[in-house]
């Protein structure tokens, strides 16, 4: 099987990318692809624009690996409540080539953030959403307050909040027919 990894961040050091790569690493360690944001950007989206240029063929490319991969892990940043702008431009332009660009697609949709909440508005948001696109969201795990809860080796610091993500990957797993512990 086939991971596509992206944080919904165009940050250069985004913690939702680290929590999406660190997720697909303990799914499965090969076959997975860390994308960056910042390698599918493109203007804003306006509709003078696409009638005038076309869908950019960035986008393109970014719809072509969502079609690739058998499981797809988005840990969405939240600004205001909401997508990021540079997640939900690439995502609008996505819309425009296919609508349905997460058909027959699994995801695992996490969120984090340095505060509190770990993202909880952006991620109902995306729940709500996303099917509409033809996603089917498998599993979904907000991480609170990043910089408390969250090591680079060692993962997931709290034990219950580790435990509640460490169940998810064995889902994961077990629905996909690999090892679990
Ligand atoms: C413009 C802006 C708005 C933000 N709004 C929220 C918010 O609504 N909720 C939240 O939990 N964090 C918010 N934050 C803090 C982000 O969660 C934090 O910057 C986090 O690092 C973003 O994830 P990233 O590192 O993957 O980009 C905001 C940050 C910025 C820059």
């Amino acid at each position: 099987m086939k991971i596509l990894a992206f944080g919904g961040s165009n940050s250069k050091k985004s913690i939702n990318k680290t929590l999406a790569g660190f997720t697909a690493s303990q799914i499965q360690s090969e076959n997975t692809e860390v994308l960056d944001l910042n390698n599918y950007e493109v203007a804003i989206f306006s509709i003078d624009r696409e009638k005038e240029s076309g869908i950019p063929s960035l986008i393109i490319d970014f719809y072509e690996k969502l079609q690739e991969s058998d499981l797809i892990v988005i840990s969405l940043a939240e600004h205001n409540g909401s997508y990021s702008a540079a997640f939900k431009n690439i995502i609008d332009w996505t819309s425009r080539h296919r609508s349905d660009f997460f058909k027959d697609k699994k995801l695992f949709l996490l969120s984090t953030s340095t505060g509190p909440r770990g993202g909880k508005s952006v991620m109902e948001t995306a729940i709500s959403r996303f099917p509409r696109h033809g996603a089917e969201i498998i599993e979904s795990f907000s991480l609170p307050s990043f910089g408390q809860n969250f090591d680079e080796k060692t993962g997931i610091l709290s034990e219950d909040l580790a435990s509640e993500f460490k169940s998810k990957i064995q889902n994961i797993k077990k629905l996909y027919g690999l090892e679990t512990e």
